[in-house]
């Protein structure tokens, strides 16, 4: 064990899975200060939590900019953050300090497209509203014409962003009988080959499919893509799904889209902000489901995410090879 003086001060954002508290403890490197809750750290205490740090642990709530970078000062050289995504990263601001980032992908992927494809379920089949109307003695018989929804047997699904997670999902929904796949992204991928999917532009994707799943990251050219013009030319029977990020949707469109009946249904576990108040326009409506972000949430997955979390940010604060490092 080092003396204190030589401990490496690391910052922790929030109370994280044990198993990734213990490979950070039993590294006898570090000089762990915690924001030991389940809320987010308030930005004064991350600004002063962060100083001198040379190691920051933290979560996609929390905005890591250039405020947060000079707070830290010169010491800082590695960012891990318990995530895939990273757009709560400036990554520039980052890049041009020389701070090394790590991130967690892969070990989410299952996790994330088993709950979209339980989401895209929920939504078609419409299982929220049937639990409701169970409970709220709604169910006076079995009715021909009741609850009715969408399944994905013959069905055309297109997903916006066939990576890691999006291919996953692919794979998911392919066995229920799906007739095309759709895919839009950058480029078409080798990989697509496993699901036989489409690489088709945008356009194309929106107004073919029954099932519009959105995978992608949070980028300037995603930000906001989901729009008016994008839900007015989905088929009025198709059912839209965005386990990628809230931004990447505008929501005040997609509430005109779901209430006018521009579209089926759709079903959210990401929104702007997070969370959603609870007064939010699209609660009213019956054939939106929302859930509260929990695509990586089973307790394995998360216990992983902390493990990757942890040695990607031993490995940024020794100078080895990390794990998983965000290249930037
Ligand atoms: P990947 O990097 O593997 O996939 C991201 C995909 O987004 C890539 O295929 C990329 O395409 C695509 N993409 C980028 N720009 C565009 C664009 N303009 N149009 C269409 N597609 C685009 O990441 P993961 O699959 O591991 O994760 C994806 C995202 O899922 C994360 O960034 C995160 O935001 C979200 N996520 C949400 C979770 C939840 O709890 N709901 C859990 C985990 C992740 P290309 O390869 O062509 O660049
Ligand atoms: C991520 O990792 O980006 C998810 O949103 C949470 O697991």
């Amino acid at each position: 064990m080092q003396g204190a003086q030589q401990l490496m001060k690391v910052f922790v954002t929030r109370r994280i899975p044990q198993e990734g508290v213990k490979i950070l403890k039993q590294a006898g490197m570090c000089n762990l200060s915690v924001w030991d809750s389940d809320e987010p750290v308030p930005r004064a205490e991350l600004l002063n939590g962060v100083s001198g740090a040379h190691g920051l642990v933290c979560l996609l709530s929390d905005r890591i900019d250039a405020e947060v970078l000079d707070a830290a000062g010169p010491n800082l050289k590695v960012i891990s953050t318990m995530s895939v995504g990273f757009d709560h990263l400036s990554i520039d601001e980052i890049k041009k300090r020389g701070i090394r980032v790590g991130y967690t992908p892969d070990v989410l992927t299952d996790a994330t497209a088993e709950l979209t494809v339980a989401l895209l379920l929920a939504t078609a089949r419409r299982l929220p509203e049937g639990v409701n109307e169970v409970k709220s003695g709604g169910w006076s018989t079995w009715k021909p014409l009741w609850l009715c929804g969408y399944g994905l047997s013959g069905s055309t699904v297109g997903v916006i962003g066939l990576g890691r997670i999006g291919l996953a999902i692919a794979k998911r929904l392919m066995p229920f009988g799906v007739k095309k796949l759709l895919y839009t992204g950058r480029a078409a991928k080798p990989e697509a080959k496993e699901v036989e999917g489409e690489f088709v532009p945008l356009d194309a994707l929106v107004a073919q499919s029954d099932f519009v799943v959105v995978s992608c990251s949070l980028t300037p050219d995603t930000q906001g893509q989901c729009d008016k013009a994008f839900f007015s030319k989905m088929k009025k029977t198709a059912v839209f799904i965005n386990t990628s990020r809230g931004a990447v949707v505008n929501q005040e469109d997609l509430y005109d889209a779901l209430s006018s009946g521009t579209i089926a249904a759709a079903g959210l576990d990401v929104t702007t902000p997070e969370p959603l108040p609870t007064d939010h326009p699209l609660l009213t409506l019956n054939n939106c489901v929302i859930l509260p972000h929990i695509g990586s949430a089973t307790y394995a997955t998360r216990g992983i995410m902390a493990e990757l979390t942890a040695n990607n940010l031993l490995a940024g604060l020794t100078g080895a090879a990390m794990p998983t490092e965000l290249k930037i």
